[in-house]
């Protein structure tokens, strides 16, 4: 069994619709640990150690957050700068999360269509969170695309927000049970895109 660590980042937690609802949904699976990073760290003040053993104690880690200005809430920033030690996270002695499983689990106010060349947004989700697929290179990870749930700026459906629920947790069952196919999930441009053919029966 595969151990997933998920790095939860919503500032505003009270507020949150989506990313409540699919913390929710995965909170009490076994194997599961979710780090709520703004609650942990009011004040910013990371604590390193603590975050490098959760790591180094889990298979798989997440970033769970909404998509802020084309990226992230500013404490995952502050977690990389901090905790992605040279000799710990990289560099030739730096082999910690070597063959780990890394992806974003992010919400984005704007639907697909806007995040297309075209688009109003002209940026695919793939370019803008290139940084993570560069870091995770850079650590030795294993990347994967984003779950994305997209067009939440309206007011969001309750019927969409228990379905996408629902895919999450069926993703990280599939991935801490070993029935989740990376390597073709790797080439899939969303990990929810077809969650159904990357998911194998138990
Ligand atoms: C400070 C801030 C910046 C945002 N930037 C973006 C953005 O760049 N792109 C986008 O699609 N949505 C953006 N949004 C919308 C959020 O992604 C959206 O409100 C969030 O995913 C909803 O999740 P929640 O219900 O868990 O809060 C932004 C919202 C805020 C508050």
């Amino acid at each position: 069994m595969k151990k997933i660590l998920i790095n939860f980042a919503h500032p505003a937690k009270r507020r949150s619709k989506i990313n409540a609802a699919l913390r929710d949904a995965i909170a009490d699976l076994d194997g599961v640990t979710v780090n709520d990073l703004y609650s942990q760290y009011p004040d910013f003040h990371i604590d390193v150690q603590r975050e490098q053993c959760l790591c180094e104690n889990h298979d798989v880690i997440v970033f769970q957050h909404p998509f802020y200005w084309y990226s992230t809430p500013a404490i995952l920033k502050e977690w990389q700068d901090l905790v992605l030690e040279h000799g710990w996270a990289y560099g030739s002695a730096g082999k910690a999360l070597e063959g780990k499983l890394v992806f974003q689990a992010l919400t984005a106010g704007g639907d697909a269509s806007t995040y297309q060349p075209q688009g109003f947004n002209e940026f695919t989700i793939a370019e803008l969170t290139s940084p993570y697929r560069a870091t995770a290179k850079l650590c030795n990870m294993h990347w994967l695309p984003p779950f994305a749930v997209m067009g939440v700026h309206r007011e969001l459906a309750d019927e969409k927000v228990q379905a996408n629920a629902e895919d999450y947790r069926r993703l990280m069952m599939a991935i801490r049970d070993d029935r989740f196919d990376v390597s073709q999930a790797a080439q899939s441009p969303l990990l929810n895109h077809q969650l159904d053919n990357l998911i194998r029966r138990p």
